[in-house]
Protein backbone atom coordinates (compact mmCIF):
# COMPACT_ATOMS: atom_id res chain seq x y z
CA UNK A 1 0.00 0.00 0.00
CA UNK A 2 1.50 3.40 -0.62
CA UNK A 3 1.11 6.39 1.31
CA UNK A 4 -0.87 9.07 0.33
CA UNK A 5 0.60 12.54 1.09
CA UNK A 6 -1.62 15.88 0.78
CA UNK A 7 -0.87 19.17 0.51
CA UNK A 8 -2.58 22.10 0.00
CA UNK A 9 -1.43 25.69 -0.97
CA UNK A 10 -3.17 28.77 -0.69
CA UNK A 11 -4.18 30.93 -3.67
CA UNK A 12 -3.90 34.34 -2.32
CA UNK A 13 -0.57 35.32 -3.86
CA UNK A 14 2.71 34.59 -6.46
CA UNK A 15 5.10 32.13 -5.62
CA UNK A 16 8.05 33.38 -4.43
CA UNK A 17 11.93 31.96 -4.51
CA UNK A 18 11.20 30.78 -0.96
CA UNK A 19 8.14 29.46 -1.89
CA UNK A 20 9.54 27.08 -4.61
CA UNK A 21 12.91 26.07 -2.72
CA UNK A 22 10.63 25.37 0.64
CA UNK A 23 7.54 23.61 -0.49
CA UNK A 24 6.55 23.06 -4.50
CA UNK A 25 10.29 21.80 -5.23
CA UNK A 26 10.52 19.31 -2.35
CA UNK A 27 6.79 17.97 -3.15
CA UNK A 28 7.53 17.64 -6.54
CA UNK A 29 10.15 15.57 -5.70
CA UNK A 30 8.40 13.28 -3.27
CA UNK A 31 5.59 12.87 -5.07
CA UNK A 32 7.71 11.45 -8.12
CA UNK A 33 8.46 8.59 -5.54
CA UNK A 34 7.16 5.00 -6.41
CA UNK A 35 5.82 4.95 -2.71
CA UNK A 36 3.53 7.82 -2.79
CA UNK A 37 0.41 8.95 -3.89
CA UNK A 38 0.80 12.51 -3.80
CA UNK A 39 -2.00 14.87 -3.79
CA UNK A 40 -1.93 18.55 -3.81
CA UNK A 41 -4.35 20.95 -4.37
CA UNK A 42 -4.97 24.62 -4.15
CA UNK A 43 -6.67 25.41 -1.43
CA UNK A 44 -8.47 28.53 -3.11
CA UNK A 45 -12.05 28.35 -0.57
CA UNK A 46 -8.99 28.91 1.84
CA UNK A 47 -8.19 31.67 0.37
CA UNK A 48 -11.56 33.57 0.38
CA UNK A 49 -11.02 33.94 3.85
CA UNK A 50 -7.47 35.94 3.64
CA UNK A 51 -8.50 38.25 0.54
CA UNK A 52 -11.79 39.34 -0.62
CA UNK A 53 -10.36 40.39 -4.18
CA UNK A 54 -11.85 38.56 -7.07
CA UNK A 55 -9.72 39.80 -9.05
CA UNK A 56 -6.49 38.19 -6.93
CA UNK A 57 -7.86 35.11 -6.31
CA UNK A 58 -8.47 34.27 -9.94
CA UNK A 59 -4.97 35.20 -10.70
CA UNK A 60 -3.32 33.65 -8.25
CA UNK A 61 -4.95 30.31 -9.05
CA UNK A 62 -3.84 30.73 -12.80
CA UNK A 63 -0.20 31.60 -11.52
CA UNK A 64 -0.29 29.00 -8.67
CA UNK A 65 -1.72 26.32 -10.82
CA UNK A 66 0.97 27.61 -14.24
CA UNK A 67 4.21 27.83 -11.75
CA UNK A 68 3.70 23.92 -10.15
CA UNK A 69 3.15 22.29 -13.51
CA UNK A 70 6.11 24.47 -14.63
CA UNK A 71 8.07 23.22 -12.25
CA UNK A 72 7.61 19.84 -13.17
CA UNK A 73 4.74 18.27 -11.60
CA UNK A 74 3.46 15.72 -13.43
CA UNK A 75 -0.37 15.80 -13.20
CA UNK A 76 -0.80 12.04 -14.55
CA UNK A 77 1.05 10.88 -11.31
CA UNK A 78 -0.11 13.39 -8.80
CA UNK A 79 -3.88 14.54 -8.06
CA UNK A 80 -3.42 18.09 -8.68
CA UNK A 81 -6.94 19.80 -8.30
CA UNK A 82 -8.32 23.03 -6.86
CA UNK A 83 -10.58 22.78 -3.82
CA UNK A 84 -13.71 24.32 -5.21
CA UNK A 85 -13.69 21.95 -7.57
CA UNK A 86 -14.98 19.30 -5.42
CA UNK A 87 -18.36 20.13 -3.88
CA UNK A 88 -17.64 17.23 -1.29
CA UNK A 89 -14.90 19.43 0.34
CA UNK A 90 -17.71 21.44 1.43
CA UNK A 91 -20.22 19.17 2.57
CA UNK A 92 -17.66 16.85 4.57
CA UNK A 93 -16.51 20.57 6.45
CA UNK A 94 -20.54 20.74 7.41
CA UNK A 95 -20.30 17.37 8.74
CA UNK A 96 -17.62 17.97 10.65
CA UNK A 97 -18.92 21.14 11.50
CA UNK A 98 -21.73 19.16 13.23
CA UNK A 99 -19.41 17.20 15.45
CA UNK A 100 -16.74 20.19 16.32
CA UNK A 101 -16.51 21.62 19.81
CA UNK A 102 -16.78 25.38 19.43
CA UNK A 103 -14.27 25.08 22.46
CA UNK A 104 -11.56 23.29 20.25
CA UNK A 105 -11.84 26.19 17.87
CA UNK A 106 -11.42 28.82 20.52
CA UNK A 107 -8.17 27.73 20.43
CA UNK A 108 -6.99 27.95 17.30
CA UNK A 109 -3.68 30.36 17.41
CA UNK A 110 -4.70 32.25 14.03
CA UNK A 111 -8.31 32.57 15.58
CA UNK A 112 -6.70 33.56 18.84
CA UNK A 113 -4.03 35.74 17.45
CA UNK A 114 -7.13 38.32 16.19
CA UNK A 115 -8.67 38.46 19.58
CA UNK A 116 -5.38 39.39 20.59
CA UNK A 117 -4.80 41.92 18.36
CA UNK A 118 -8.31 43.20 18.36
CA UNK A 119 -7.90 43.55 22.53
CA UNK A 120 -4.75 45.25 22.55
CA UNK A 121 -6.74 47.72 19.88
CA UNK A 122 -9.02 48.19 22.50
CA UNK A 123 -11.96 47.02 19.98
CA UNK A 124 -14.70 44.06 20.14
CA UNK A 125 -12.78 41.09 20.47
CA UNK A 126 -14.23 39.75 17.91
CA UNK A 127 -13.90 42.32 15.22
CA UNK A 128 -13.19 41.31 11.88
CA UNK A 129 -13.22 37.73 12.65
CA UNK A 130 -15.38 36.04 10.02
CA UNK A 131 -16.71 32.53 10.58
CA UNK A 132 -14.86 31.84 7.93
CA UNK A 133 -11.18 32.29 9.99
CA UNK A 134 -12.79 30.69 13.30
CA UNK A 135 -13.65 27.82 11.13
CA UNK A 136 -10.70 27.37 9.25
CA UNK A 137 -9.54 24.27 10.67
CA UNK A 138 -12.55 22.56 9.91
CA UNK A 139 -12.56 23.40 6.39
CA UNK A 140 -9.08 22.06 6.65
CA UNK A 141 -9.71 18.88 8.01
CA UNK A 142 -12.46 18.35 5.75
CA UNK A 143 -9.69 18.62 2.94
CA UNK A 144 -7.55 16.33 4.50
CA UNK A 145 -10.01 13.68 5.99
CA UNK A 146 -12.38 13.33 2.45
CA UNK A 147 -8.89 11.21 1.02
CA UNK A 148 -7.68 9.59 4.35
CA UNK A 149 -4.35 11.10 3.90
CA UNK A 150 -1.60 9.21 5.64
CA UNK A 151 0.93 12.01 5.60
CA UNK A 152 0.16 16.01 5.44
CA UNK A 153 4.05 17.92 4.97
CA UNK A 154 3.25 21.35 5.95
CA UNK A 155 4.78 24.16 8.04
CA UNK A 156 5.34 24.13 11.31
CA UNK A 157 2.41 26.86 11.88
CA UNK A 158 0.32 24.48 10.60
CA UNK A 159 0.76 22.00 13.52
CA UNK A 160 -2.29 22.40 15.40
CA UNK A 161 -4.38 22.69 12.55
CA UNK A 162 -2.85 19.07 11.89
CA UNK A 163 -3.85 17.88 15.69
CA UNK A 164 -7.36 19.46 15.28
CA UNK A 165 -7.96 17.52 12.37
CA UNK A 166 -6.77 14.50 13.73
CA UNK A 167 -9.26 15.04 17.22
CA UNK A 168 -12.22 15.51 14.59
CA UNK A 169 -11.29 12.56 13.13
CA UNK A 170 -11.53 10.97 16.27
CA UNK A 171 -14.71 11.65 17.47
CA UNK A 172 -16.31 11.20 13.96
CA UNK A 173 -15.06 7.84 13.80
CA UNK A 174 -16.29 7.32 17.47
CA UNK A 175 -19.86 9.06 17.09
CA UNK A 176 -20.35 7.40 13.94
CA UNK A 177 -17.86 4.25 12.70
CA UNK A 178 -19.45 1.80 14.64
CA UNK A 179 -16.88 0.45 15.79
CA UNK A 180 -14.78 0.87 12.54
CA UNK A 181 -12.94 4.29 11.52
CA UNK A 182 -14.14 5.99 8.69
CA UNK A 183 -11.37 8.36 8.89
CA UNK A 184 -7.52 7.85 8.75
CA UNK A 185 -5.99 10.15 11.30
CA UNK A 186 -3.45 11.86 9.58
CA UNK A 187 0.49 12.51 10.45
CA UNK A 188 2.07 15.64 10.06
CA UNK A 189 5.51 16.31 8.40
CA UNK A 190 7.30 18.34 9.19
CA UNK A 191 10.51 18.52 6.88
CA UNK A 192 14.15 19.79 8.68
CA UNK A 193 15.84 19.45 5.59
CA UNK A 194 14.04 21.99 3.33
CA UNK A 195 15.82 24.88 2.73
CA UNK A 196 13.85 28.22 4.60
CA UNK A 197 15.22 31.04 2.16
CA UNK A 198 16.51 34.91 3.55
CA UNK A 199 14.71 37.54 1.83
CA UNK A 200 15.80 40.55 0.34
CA UNK A 201 16.38 42.20 4.23
CA UNK A 202 17.82 38.88 6.05
CA UNK A 203 14.53 38.07 7.51
CA UNK A 204 12.49 34.75 6.23
CA UNK A 205 11.22 35.21 2.77
CA UNK A 206 7.67 35.71 3.04
CA UNK A 207 5.15 38.03 1.63
CA UNK A 208 4.26 39.63 4.47
CA UNK A 209 7.75 40.92 5.02
CA UNK A 210 7.44 42.18 1.94
CA UNK A 211 10.95 40.95 1.11
CA UNK A 212 10.94 38.68 -1.48
CA UNK A 213 12.87 37.62 -4.92
CA UNK A 214 9.77 36.61 -7.60
CA UNK A 215 10.04 32.96 -9.23
CA UNK A 216 8.76 33.01 -12.60
CA UNK A 217 6.73 36.28 -13.05
CA UNK A 218 8.81 38.98 -14.62
CA UNK A 219 10.86 37.07 -16.38
CA UNK A 220 14.54 37.17 -15.63
CA UNK A 221 14.75 40.89 -15.44
CA UNK A 222 12.20 40.84 -11.96
CA UNK A 223 14.27 38.18 -10.45
CA UNK A 224 17.86 39.41 -11.61
CA UNK A 225 16.37 43.35 -10.22
CA UNK A 226 15.53 42.13 -6.73
CA UNK A 227 18.64 39.76 -5.82
CA UNK A 228 20.46 42.98 -6.76
CA UNK A 229 18.42 44.68 -3.86
CA UNK A 230 19.32 42.11 -1.34
CA UNK A 231 21.05 43.40 1.73
CA UNK A 232 24.81 42.90 2.21
CA UNK A 233 27.34 44.52 4.46
CA UNK A 234 29.93 46.98 3.76
CA UNK A 235 33.12 45.35 3.06
CA UNK A 236 34.35 46.42 -0.80
CA UNK A 237 35.98 44.20 -3.80
CA UNK A 238 39.06 42.54 -2.97
CA UNK A 239 37.94 42.17 1.38
CA UNK A 240 37.38 38.98 2.37
CA UNK A 241 33.86 37.90 3.13
CA UNK A 242 32.04 36.18 5.57
CA UNK A 243 30.38 33.62 3.28
CA UNK A 244 28.82 31.78 6.66
CA UNK A 245 26.81 34.41 7.36
CA UNK A 246 25.96 35.87 4.07
CA UNK A 247 21.85 35.39 2.76
CA UNK A 248 23.79 35.25 -0.58
CA UNK A 249 25.31 32.10 0.04
CA UNK A 250 22.41 30.86 2.17
CA UNK A 251 20.59 31.30 -1.18
CA UNK A 252 23.20 30.16 -3.35
CA UNK A 253 23.90 26.51 -1.47
CA UNK A 254 19.87 26.23 -2.04
CA UNK A 255 20.57 26.05 -6.06
CA UNK A 256 23.49 24.26 -5.88
CA UNK A 257 25.71 21.11 -5.51
CA UNK A 258 27.72 21.06 -2.37
CA UNK A 259 30.86 21.46 -4.86
CA UNK A 260 29.30 24.58 -6.18
CA UNK A 261 28.13 26.01 -3.38
CA UNK A 262 31.92 25.58 -2.14
CA UNK A 263 33.57 27.16 -4.98
CA UNK A 264 31.27 30.06 -4.22
CA UNK A 265 32.23 30.70 -0.87
CA UNK A 266 35.96 30.53 -1.34
CA UNK A 267 35.40 33.02 -4.14
CA UNK A 268 33.63 34.94 -1.40
CA UNK A 269 36.60 34.20 1.13
CA UNK A 270 38.87 35.61 -1.23
CA UNK A 271 37.69 38.88 -2.08
CA UNK A 272 34.85 38.21 -4.83
CA UNK A 273 32.92 42.03 -4.69
CA UNK A 274 29.34 41.87 -3.72
CA UNK A 275 27.93 42.94 -7.52
CA UNK A 276 30.08 39.82 -9.18
CA UNK A 277 28.77 37.52 -6.13
CA UNK A 278 25.55 38.55 -7.11
CA UNK A 279 25.39 38.19 -10.83
CA UNK A 280 26.59 34.13 -9.95
CA UNK A 281 24.16 33.66 -7.92
CA UNK A 282 21.38 34.76 -10.87
CA UNK A 283 23.11 32.83 -12.43
CA UNK A 284 23.78 29.76 -10.94
CA UNK A 285 19.52 29.97 -9.81
CA UNK A 286 18.62 30.40 -13.25
CA UNK A 287 20.67 27.06 -14.85
CA UNK A 288 17.63 25.59 -12.94
CA UNK A 289 14.83 27.87 -13.19
CA UNK A 290 15.62 29.30 -16.61
CA UNK A 291 13.65 26.01 -18.47
CA UNK A 292 10.78 26.02 -16.17
CA UNK A 293 10.59 30.19 -16.23
CA UNK A 294 9.84 29.06 -20.21
CA UNK A 295 7.41 26.51 -19.51
CA UNK A 296 5.64 29.07 -16.92
CA UNK A 297 5.21 31.71 -19.54
CA UNK A 298 3.73 29.05 -22.19
CA UNK A 299 1.09 28.28 -19.55
CA UNK A 300 0.21 31.57 -18.30
CA UNK A 301 -0.24 31.93 -22.55
CA UNK A 302 -2.72 29.11 -22.70
CA UNK A 303 -4.64 29.13 -19.67
CA UNK A 304 -7.36 26.74 -21.21
CA UNK A 305 -4.79 23.96 -21.10
CA UNK A 306 -4.35 24.52 -17.45
CA UNK A 307 -8.32 24.66 -17.19
CA UNK A 308 -8.43 21.02 -18.95
CA UNK A 309 -5.35 19.92 -16.51
CA UNK A 310 -7.30 20.65 -13.53
CA UNK A 311 -10.85 19.48 -14.82
CA UNK A 312 -8.84 16.07 -15.35
CA UNK A 313 -7.28 16.37 -11.92
CA UNK A 314 -11.18 17.08 -10.60
CA UNK A 315 -12.02 14.17 -12.08
CA UNK A 316 -9.91 11.80 -10.97
CA UNK A 317 -9.88 12.85 -7.43
CA UNK A 318 -13.85 12.89 -6.93
CA UNK A 319 -14.09 9.03 -8.49
CA UNK A 320 -12.69 8.74 -4.45
CA UNK A 321 -14.62 11.77 -3.05
CA UNK A 322 -18.07 10.90 -4.55
CA UNK A 323 -18.10 7.12 -3.77
CA UNK A 324 -16.80 8.25 0.05
CA UNK A 325 -18.65 10.94 0.76
CA UNK A 326 -22.41 8.59 -0.01
CA UNK A 327 -20.84 6.01 2.69
CA UNK A 328 -20.45 9.43 5.01
CA UNK A 329 -23.74 10.07 3.88
CA UNK A 330 -25.08 6.84 5.33
CA UNK A 331 -23.28 6.78 8.26
CA UNK A 332 -24.87 10.24 9.44
CA UNK A 333 -28.04 8.61 8.41
CA UNK A 334 -28.26 11.09 5.46
CA UNK A 335 -28.85 8.64 2.59
CA UNK A 336 -30.35 9.67 -0.27
CA UNK A 337 -33.28 7.01 -0.65
CA UNK A 338 -35.81 7.48 1.85
CA UNK A 339 -36.72 4.03 0.99
CA UNK A 340 -33.10 3.00 2.27
CA UNK A 341 -33.93 4.57 5.89
CA UNK A 342 -37.33 2.53 6.40
CA UNK A 343 -34.30 -0.22 5.96
CA UNK A 344 -31.87 0.99 8.26
CA UNK A 345 -34.36 0.94 10.93
CA UNK A 346 -35.15 -2.59 10.39
CA UNK A 347 -31.65 -3.52 10.12
CA UNK A 348 -30.48 -3.53 14.09
CA UNK A 349 -27.56 -0.15 14.87
CA UNK A 350 -25.70 -2.21 17.03
CA UNK A 351 -23.11 -0.72 19.42
CA UNK A 352 -25.85 2.39 20.38
CA UNK A 353 -26.21 3.08 23.81
CA UNK A 354 -29.92 3.29 25.80
CA UNK A 355 -31.35 6.44 26.57
CA UNK A 356 -34.28 7.38 29.33
CA UNK A 357 -36.97 9.10 27.50
CA UNK A 358 -38.86 11.57 29.51
CA UNK A 359 -42.79 13.18 28.49
CA UNK A 360 -46.17 13.90 30.53
CA UNK A 361 -48.52 11.55 29.45
CA UNK A 362 -52.06 12.37 28.96
CA UNK A 363 -53.05 12.86 32.26
CA UNK A 364 -50.55 15.96 32.39
CA UNK A 365 -48.29 12.93 34.92
CA UNK A 366 -44.63 12.67 34.39
CA UNK A 367 -43.22 9.37 33.31
CA UNK A 368 -40.43 8.25 31.20
CA UNK A 369 -38.98 5.52 29.27
CA UNK A 370 -36.04 2.99 28.79
CA UNK A 371 -35.22 2.69 25.53
CA UNK A 372 -32.80 0.31 24.35
CA UNK A 373 -29.75 0.75 21.45
CA UNK A 374 -32.13 -0.20 18.75
CA UNK A 375 -34.93 1.67 19.82
CA UNK A 376 -36.91 -0.66 21.05
CA UNK A 377 -38.63 0.37 24.87
CA UNK A 378 -37.59 -1.43 27.33
CA UNK A 379 -39.74 -0.58 30.22
CA UNK A 380 -42.79 2.10 30.92
CA UNK A 381 -42.76 4.11 34.05
CA UNK A 382 -45.35 4.61 36.90
CA UNK A 383 -46.73 8.38 36.25
CA UNK A 384 -44.80 10.63 39.44
CA UNK A 385 -47.03 13.91 39.52
CA UNK A 386 -43.52 15.71 40.21
CA UNK A 387 -40.95 15.54 37.57
CA UNK A 388 -38.66 15.52 40.26
CA UNK A 389 -39.87 12.39 42.14
CA UNK A 390 -39.31 11.07 37.79
CA UNK A 391 -35.91 12.32 37.75
CA UNK A 392 -34.48 11.03 41.02
CA UNK A 393 -36.20 7.70 39.42
CA UNK A 394 -33.95 7.48 36.82
CA UNK A 395 -31.36 8.57 38.50
CA UNK A 396 -31.60 5.30 41.30
CA UNK A 397 -31.78 3.16 38.06
CA UNK A 398 -28.73 4.86 36.87
CA UNK A 399 -26.88 3.19 39.67
CA UNK A 400 -24.71 0.31 39.48
CA UNK A 401 -26.05 -3.07 40.90
CA UNK A 402 -29.48 -0.33 41.60
CA UNK A 403 -31.84 -3.17 40.15
CA UNK A 404 -30.67 -6.66 42.25
CA UNK A 405 -31.05 -3.91 45.21
CA UNK A 406 -34.44 -2.50 44.23
CA UNK A 407 -36.18 -5.63 41.97
CA UNK A 408 -38.90 -7.87 43.39
CA UNK A 409 -40.21 -10.79 41.41
CA UNK A 410 -43.59 -11.77 41.42
CA UNK A 411 -45.59 -13.88 39.25
CA UNK A 412 -43.61 -13.24 36.23
CA UNK A 413 -43.42 -9.74 36.50
CA UNK A 414 -40.71 -7.42 38.30
CA UNK A 415 -41.36 -4.54 39.67
CA UNK A 416 -38.53 -1.90 40.68
CA UNK A 417 -39.72 -0.21 44.77
CA UNK A 418 -37.74 2.95 45.62
CA UNK A 419 -38.21 4.48 48.90
CA UNK A 420 -41.32 2.15 49.06
CA UNK A 421 -43.09 3.05 46.17
CA UNK A 422 -43.10 1.16 42.32
CA UNK A 423 -41.42 3.46 40.43
CA UNK A 424 -41.45 0.95 37.09
CA UNK A 425 -42.23 -2.88 35.81
CA UNK A 426 -41.21 -4.92 33.04
CA UNK A 427 -41.76 -8.81 32.22
CA UNK A 428 -39.61 -11.11 34.11
CA UNK A 429 -38.58 -12.38 30.54
CA UNK A 430 -37.45 -8.94 29.79
CA UNK A 431 -34.96 -8.88 33.06
CA UNK A 432 -31.89 -9.37 30.66
CA UNK A 433 -32.44 -6.71 28.44
CA UNK A 434 -33.36 -4.36 30.97
CA UNK A 435 -30.10 -4.98 33.18
CA UNK A 436 -28.15 -4.60 29.68
CA UNK A 437 -28.85 -1.63 28.72
CA UNK A 438 -28.32 -0.18 32.18
CA UNK A 439 -25.48 -1.26 32.53
CA UNK A 440 -24.50 0.02 28.59
CA UNK A 441 -25.39 3.59 30.08
CA UNK A 442 -22.99 3.64 32.74
CA UNK A 443 -23.40 5.73 35.78
N1 LIG B 1 -3.64 25.98 5.73
C1 LIG B 1 -2.60 25.63 4.80
C2 LIG B 1 -1.57 26.75 4.76
O1 LIG B 1 -1.91 27.89 4.99
C3 LIG B 1 -3.16 25.38 3.42
C4 LIG B 1 -4.07 24.21 3.45
C5 LIG B 1 -5.41 24.22 3.29
C6 LIG B 1 -3.68 22.88 3.65
N2 LIG B 1 -5.91 22.95 3.37
C7 LIG B 1 -4.89 22.11 3.59
C8 LIG B 1 -2.45 22.25 3.88
C9 LIG B 1 -4.85 20.73 3.78
C10 LIG B 1 -2.44 20.88 4.07
C11 LIG B 1 -3.63 20.12 4.01
O2 LIG B 1 -0.43 26.46 4.50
Amino acid sequence: MNTRVLTGITTTGTPHLGNYAGAIRPSIQASARPDVDAFYFMADYHALIKCEDPARIARSRLEIAATWLAAGLDPERVTFYRQSDIPEIPELCWMLSCVTGKGLMNRAHAYKASVDQNVARNVDEDDGVTMGLFSYPVLMAADILMFNADRVPVGRDQIQHLEMARDIAQRFNHLYGQGEDLFVLPEVQIDEEVATLPGLDGRKMSKSYDNTIPLFEGGAEAMRAAVMRIVTDSRGPGEPKDAENSHLYTIYRAFSTPADSAGFRQALEEGLSWGEAKKRLCDQIDSELGPMRDRYADFMARPDRIEDILQAGAQKERSLSVPFIERLRDAVGLRRSVAAGAEASVAKPKGKPARFVSFRDEGGKFRFRLIAGDGSELLLSEAFDDPKAAGAAIKALQQPQALQALAREEGGRVSVVLDGRVICGYDAGAAGAVEEALASMGS
